[in-house]
C-alpha cells in the first residue's frame, strides 16, 4: 500500500469497509451511551481530510453523520468531536467539510493540528473527572497509515480512562516487512508501538509463516493488559494479502458485542475479515446462519454439558467467551431445544411465562450430559 501525498486520495474498498464498522458501531453506541450519560466524546486521532478522490465521506464525516442522522441520540445530549491531524492542508480541508456537515445540529467539534502521541492524552484530560468534568464514554480512533507514531504506552493509559474505547489500525504487514531494517529507528517504532523493547527480535525469530499470526496475537495481549476484551478483523488487499487488523478494546461488555455484531454484519462468514478481492459468492465460505449455529451449540455444549443455568450465563458466556453475538446463541439454543439436547423452563424467574421458542434473560436451561 503506498502512502499518499496529496491532500485527499482515492479511496480502497477496505476503507469502506472499516468506515462500514465504524458507522454500525457509532450507530449503536452513540444513542445507547448518550442517553445514559448524556454526553460523550469521539476522538479521531488520525482523522485525514474527510473526504476522499470521488466524494466519500472520512471517518470524521462518517461519525458526524451518525450523530446528525441517528433518531435515537437525545437532543439535548452533548455530543463532542475532536479531529487530530498532523498536516496542515489536510486539517484546512477536514475544516471545510465539517462545516458542511455540521449543520442540522450543531456539535462541539475542533480539529486538532499535531501528532496524535502529542495530542491525545491532553485532549482527553480536558474531559477526565480529575479535571473537574465527569467522566463520559470516549471512543477514540486511531487509524495511521503506518506503525509509527502510536506508542502502545499512550493506547493503554487511553484505556486506563473510565469508559474509554479504542478502535485501532494496526498495521501488520508492514511491521512484518520492516522487522528487519536496517535503520534502527524503523525497528524502535515497532517496539515502540507494542510497548516492548525487543518485540520486533522475538517476532523475527518466530520464522516467516508464524509472524503475522504472531504480531496479531502479541498485540492483542498487549491491548489484553488494559482492556477487559478484544477482538481483531483482518483487511486483505486486492491479491487477498493482509494488509493490517482492526483491533477494537474495551473494558465493556455491551460495547464489546456491538461491534462483534458490526463485524458480523460486514463478514457474515464469521471469519472476522475483509478482502478488497472480496465476492461474496467466493468468500462466504460457509452459508451464514447453519454452520454458525453448529459450531457455537458445540461451545454451548462444552462448557455446560450437565449443568443447569440461567439463560443469562449462556449469553453472557457466548458474548464475552466467544466468536459469536447473542443473536447467534438464541438461534442455536433454539436447535438444540429442537434435537432435546436442552430443557428449557417454560416460566421465566419473574414468575412469567415463556413465550416458545423464545431465549429471554431468567430463564433456566438444563444441558444434557
Ligand atoms: C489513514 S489516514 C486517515 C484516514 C481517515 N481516518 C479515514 O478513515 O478517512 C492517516 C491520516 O493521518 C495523518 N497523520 C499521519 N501521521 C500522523 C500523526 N502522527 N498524528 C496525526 N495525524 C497523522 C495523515 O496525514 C493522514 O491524513
Amino acid at each position: 500500500m503506498t502512502v499518499p501525498t496529496n491532500v485527499i486520495w482515492k479511496i480502497e474498498p477496505h476503507t469502506q469497509a472499516k468506515h462500514f464498522l465504524l458507522k454500525q458501531y457509532l450507530s449503536a453506541w452513540m444513542p445507547i451511551v448518550s442517553s445514559y450519560f448524556n454526553e460523550l466524546l469521539f476522538i479521531d486521532g488520525f482523522s485525514g481530510p474527510g473526504i476522499y478522490e470521488g466524494g466519500e465521506p472520512g471517518s470524521p464525516i462518517v461519525a458526524l453523520s451518525v450523530a446528525e442522522e441517528h433518531g435515537g441520540i437525545p437532543k439535548e445530549a452533548i455530543i463532542r468531536f475532536r479531529f487530530i491531524e498532523e498536516r496542515i492542508d489536510r486539517a484546512e480541508e477536514l475544516c471545510r467539510q465539517v462545516e458542511l456537515h455540521n449543520r442540522s445540529r450543531t456539535f462541539d467539534t475542533q480539529v486538532v493540528v499535531g501528532e496524535f502521541s502529542d495530542k491525545i492524552l491532553g485532549l482527553m484530560d480536558e474531559f477526565s473527572p480529575s479535571n473537574q468534568h465527569k467522566s463520559i464514554p470516549k471512543l477514540v480512533m486511531i487509524d495511521p497509515f503506518g506503525f509509527s507514531g502510536i506508542p502502545f504506552a499512550k493506547v493503554y493509559q487511553i484505556l486506563q480512562q473510565q469508559h474509554s474505547e479504542v478502535f485501532i489500525t494496526f498495521m501488520a504487514d508492514a511491521i512484518n516487512r520492516f522487522l528487519q531494517h536496517p535503520d534502527d529507528s524503523i525497528r524502535a517504532h515497532i517496539d515502540e508501538a507494542f510497548g516492548q523493547k525487543g518485540v520486533a527480535q522475538i517476532i523475527l525469530e518466530s520464522g516467516f509463516r508464524g509472524r503475522v499470526n504472531l504480531i496479531q496475537e502479541t498485540y492483542k495481549q498487549r491491548l489484553c493488559t488494559a482492556a477487559k476484551y478484544v477482538r481483531a478483523f483482518s483487511m486483505h488487499d486486492r491479491a487477498d494479502r493482509l494488509l493490517y487488523f482492526l483491533f477494537f478494546a474495551t473494558n465493556n461488555s455491551l460495547g464489546f458485542s456491538k461491534m462483534k455484531e458490526a463485524m458480523w454484519k460486514l463478514d457474515p462468514s464469521g471469519q472476522f475479515r475483509f478482502s478488497d478481492r472480496t465476492n461474496p459468492e467466493q468468500c462466504v465460505l460457509f452459508a451464514p446462519g447453519v454452520m454458525t449455529e453448529v459450531y457455537l451449540s458445540q461451545d454451548l455444549k462444552q462448557s455446560f454439558h450437565g449443568k443447569t443455568v440461567l439463560s443469562d450465563k449462556v449469553l453472557k458466556f457466548t458474548s464475552e467467551e466467544t466468536a459469536f453475538t447473542e443473536t447467534h446463541c438464541r438461534k442455536a439454543l433454539k436447535i438444540m431445544e429442537e434435537k432435546r439436547e436442552i430443557v428449557v423452563s417454560t416460566i421465566k424467574n419473574d414468575g412469567t411465562k415463556r413465550r416458545a421458542n423464545s431465549f429471554p434473560r431468567g430463564i433456566t436451561i438444563e444441558f444434557k450430559s
